[in-house]
Parts: structure tokens; sequence; C-alpha cells
């Protein structure tokens, strides 16, 4: 049985691309810390419409296979990037032989997963000797300085429920087998937020707002209007943090 679906990603792929596109800042640090070329094969799991699967690729030349459980996000994905190859599976239970890729990834996707050790344990299954398990998500305190919970308070105790603390990801890294196991912060240079942003929080197109009661999201939805017709410039930092596990 797949994993259960805490979000409608088959909703959700409708507006996706309309307000998340792939970002070379989020890729930059794999990119530095290993080297990838046409002979790498890589998993990016939980792949969403492909925006990373794509990026990387095309930087890279890599075999990349992009792996999720939305139809709908997927349908996306093969539209965007026809070359590359993709597999709707859940992430807890891929359909891959053992030592299958020297490198699978995973970007905002650990927060959505029910049993996060069962799926670090299934990817670790999936490394060849010298390959890496990066997961790339957010710590509790990056998720307090997002601009979006200085508007949606509620959503920071949200997601500190849904993000496992960085430790609890390591630790079961290491229960799985890995080794060098270590997490490397990033913070970002902070972004004037543009007009794109609002237009974001008015689709839903960040996974927590999905979850806020209607009462909160219209409350926090009317200050930000108010920011931006009072015309204060909204700078806050965007940050992430890598957590890598080697197959030695
Ligand atoms: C926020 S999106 C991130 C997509 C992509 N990684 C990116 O960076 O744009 C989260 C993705 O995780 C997928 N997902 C959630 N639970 C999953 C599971 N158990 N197995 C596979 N994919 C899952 C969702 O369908 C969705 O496409």
């Amino acid at each position: 049985m797949p994993t259960e679906k805490t979000i409608d990603y088959d909703m959700v792929s409708k507006v996706y691309d309309e307000v998340r596109k792939g970002d070379l800042k989020m890729i930059s640090p794999i990119l530095e810390r290993m080297q990838l070329d046409p002979s790498s094969n890589i998993l990016d799991a939980g792949c969403g419409t492909a925006n990373h699967t794509q990026l990387l690729a095309s930087i890279t030349g890599a075999k990349i296979v992009g792996l999720d459980l939305s139809a709908g996000m997927l349908s996306h994905a093969c539209r965007k990037s026809p070359a590359l190859t993709f597999i709707q599976a859940s992430i807890d239970l891929t359909p891959f032989p053992d030592a299958s890729f020297d490198l699978v990834y995973m970007t905002e996707v650990l927060h959505h997963i029910q049993n996060f050790e069962k799926t670090i344990q299934e990817l670790s299954r999936l490394l060849v000797g010298g390959g890496a398990l990066c997961i790339v998500t957010q710590s509790h305190s990056q998720i307090e300085s997002r601009a979006t919970s200085h508007f949606f308070p509620s959503t920071v105790s949200l997601d500190k429920k849904r993000y496992p603390p960085i430790s609890s990801i390591e630790d079961a890294m290491k229960r799985s087998g890995l080794n060098s196991v270590e997490s490397i912060s990033f913070q970002f240079p902070p972004v004037v937020l543009g007009i794109e942003y609002l237009e974001t929080v008015k689709k839903k197109g960040y996974s927590m707002l999905l979850k806020l009661d209607e009462s909160e999201y219209q409350e926090g939805l009317s200050k930000l209007q108010a920011a931006y017709s009072h015309g204060k410039v909204l700078r806050y930092p965007a940050g992430y943090t890598y957590v890598w596990g080697w197959r030695r």
C-alpha cells in the first residue's frame, strides 16, 4: 500500500508551476559537493513537476529518474521533460534494485512523508558504494525566519510538527547504515518579496497554508495585502539545510 498523501498534490499540480520554479540556489550545494556527469545515475525522490530534475539534468547531463506519488505532478513533469524517466511510486517503497544510484536527493519532500525513518532506510538501500543521500529541508529555526511565519504565525507550530528536526534525520541516516553523516545549513541572501509572493499566497502555493484554518489564512492575507498597499519593503532571509549521508 502506498503511503497516504497528506496534501492532495494532484489538485496542487494544477497551479504548482505558476507558483514554484526550479531554483539554481537549491541545487548549487549539491553540485559543489559531488562530481556529477553524464555517467552518473541520480534519483530525484519526490520530484514533483521536475523543476529541479530538469535543472540538474541540463547542467550535468546525468541520467536522472524522477519519482513521485502524484500522477498530476508527474504529468506536468513528463510534458516539460520528455527525455527524462519518471516513475509513479511511493518514496518509502520504490521499485529499484539495491545499489541503483550514485546520488539520491530530495528537495522539500520530507515534511510530507508519514514515516521518514522507513523512507530514509529505503533511499539508503538504493545507493551504490560511495553514493550519497542528500535531503534538502528546513531546520526549525529556518522555519521561524520565513516570511510566511511572520504573516501566518500558526504555520510555525504546524510546520515544526511536519518537519523532522535535523538531528532526527541524521540519526535515521546513521541507523540506515550511512556514514559521514552531516548537515550543512545555507542562509541565502535576504530577498525582497515582490508581488509574486502575494500571488503565491493567494493561490495557497505554500503547502502549510493549506493546513491553516480559513479564518487565520484570511487574517494573514489581509495583513500581507495591507503591507503591500502601504509600500512596505518586505525583506526576508531564506534558508535550507542539506543533510548528507554516504554509503562507504
Ligand atoms: C513541495 S513538492 C516538492 C517537489 C520537488 N521536489 C521540488 O523541489 O519542486 C512535494 C512533492 O512530494 C511528493 N510526495 C509526497 N509524498 C510522497 C510519497 N510518499 N512518495 C513520493 N512522493 C511524494 C508530492 O507528490 C509532491 O510532488
